[in-house]
């Protein structure tokens, strides 16, 4: 049956996920796009739907940054008044950022639907505002989408009220569409002067990594002690770290620090790397993706199975656990199929269709 159809987006990864889901979507519903702006520069918001050829929001929500109650509260505001207009059947929210926990509160108090995509994904820190967003999310979500085995189990273990489905992984969707696009048109590499296969690509925002002076310089030691360029584009958060930590200098001297880069820039830098060292969730699945080593600088990961297999190893925020990893770069042989196919879009909007 055609939905009408609320999707909420509001940060990088967000956008990248809606890219294949709204494309499968538009074949048989109608979808509205709501940024509820909690990402605007715009290398971290208006490239991605440039480079992916994706529409213009029908709403911004302009909320910017904040504090996590001030930013999710304004968005809960905002957003009742588009619910209010639009009328729709389903509420459809993405990962684990307060964009994702604000539209999950708002459909939860209104008569849509409430589709979670990225549902059971647990890192065990109750510490982090991720995990806040997300367990809240998927207790109050109708239609629960798992990109994995484990986080189906998860969300059975928890007890969670609405329908669990198991999908694969959107993003491997839209990796696999952009891949071979990203590497004719890139120039990036030529343009740093880094060579496939020999650099390492780091990315670091996590709030646990960036507040925290002591982390932050372990990571930048830690990357520094390769031989090998590092390059790092830099997301505003954690630039203004290194400022605060007085440590912008040592790490602009040591690491190739650029500004952030679209998504054809990035998947082409990912797959040239020897190694990627990173925190982020995306990333962590995009190396599996592209078979390129990662050593993840967080204390634990929801993506566990990529750990289990060997493509990623826990490294914390220690110089010396980053930077012996770093020395002996390793790739196992096989790779199992860990979040499906490749072609998750169309089974999420199958559930759609008979939420
Ligand atoms: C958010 C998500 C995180 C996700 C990440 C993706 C939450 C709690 N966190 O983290 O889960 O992994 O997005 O990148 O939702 N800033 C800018 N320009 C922007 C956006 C942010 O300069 O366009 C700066 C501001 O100083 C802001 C800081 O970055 O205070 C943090 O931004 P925010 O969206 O709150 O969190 P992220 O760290 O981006
Ligand atoms: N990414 C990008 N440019 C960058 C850094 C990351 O396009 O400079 C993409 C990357 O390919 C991945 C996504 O952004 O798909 C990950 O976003 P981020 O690390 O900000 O968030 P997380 O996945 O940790 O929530």
């Amino acid at each position: 049956m055609s939905k009408r159809v609320l999707s909420i987006v509001g940060a990088r990864p967000q956008f990248i996920k809606a890219f294949p889901v709204s494309r499968a979507l538009g074949r048989s519903h109608e979808e509205t796009v709501v940024h509820t702006g909690q990402h605007y520069d715009t290398m971290l918001s208006d490239v991605f739907f440039e480079e992916l050829d994706m529409p213009d929001p029908a709403y911004n929500l302009g909320v910017g940054s904040g504090s996590h109650a001030d930013q999710t509260a304004r968005m809960m505001i905002e957003l009742d008044s588009v619910i209010d207009a639009e009328s729709p059947d389903v509420v459809l929210v993405y990962g684990d950022t307060n964009s994702t926990l604000a539209g999950a509160l708002v459909a939860a108090k209104r008569s849509a639907s409430l589709v979670h995509v990225e549902a059971g994904l647990r890192s065990g820190n109750r510490a982090m505002p991720e995990e806040h967003n997300r367990i809240a999310t998927d207790h109050l979500a109708d239609v629960l989408i798992a990109p994995a085995e484990q986080a189906v189990d998860t969300l059975r273990a928890e007890g969670v009220d609405g329908e669990i489905y198991e999908t694969g992984d959107v993003m491997y969707d839209a990796l696999l569409r952009v891949r071979e696009h990203a590497n004719e048109v890139s120039t990036l590499r030529s343009d740093l002067g880094v060579d496939s296969g020999e650099y390492v690509l780091a990315t670091v925002h996590r709030e646990s990594n960036t507040n925290d002076g002591d982390r932050l310089a372990g990571i930048v030691d830690g990357l520094s002690s390769v031989a090998m360029p590092v390059v790092l584009p830099i997301h505003p958060r954690t630039e203004r770290a290194l400022h605060e930590h007085g440590l912008f200098e040592t790490a602009t001297e040591r690491l190739t620090i650029i500004d952030p880069v679209g998504y054809l820039d990035f998947v082409h830098l990912l797959d040239g790397a020897t190694l990627v060292a990173t925190d982020s969730g995306g990333v962590q699945r995009e190396a599996f993706y592209l078979d390129t080593p990662c050593i993840t600088m967080r204390d634990e990961t929801e993506w566990v199975e990529t750990i289990d297999c060997g493509w990623n190893t826990l490294v914390g925020a220690d110089k010396n656990r980053i930077s012996h990893a770093l020395a002996r770069i390793d790739s196992p042989t096989t790779k199992p199929q860990l979040y499906g196919n490749g072609r998750a879009a169309s089974r999420v909007v199958e559930v759609i269709a008979n939420a």
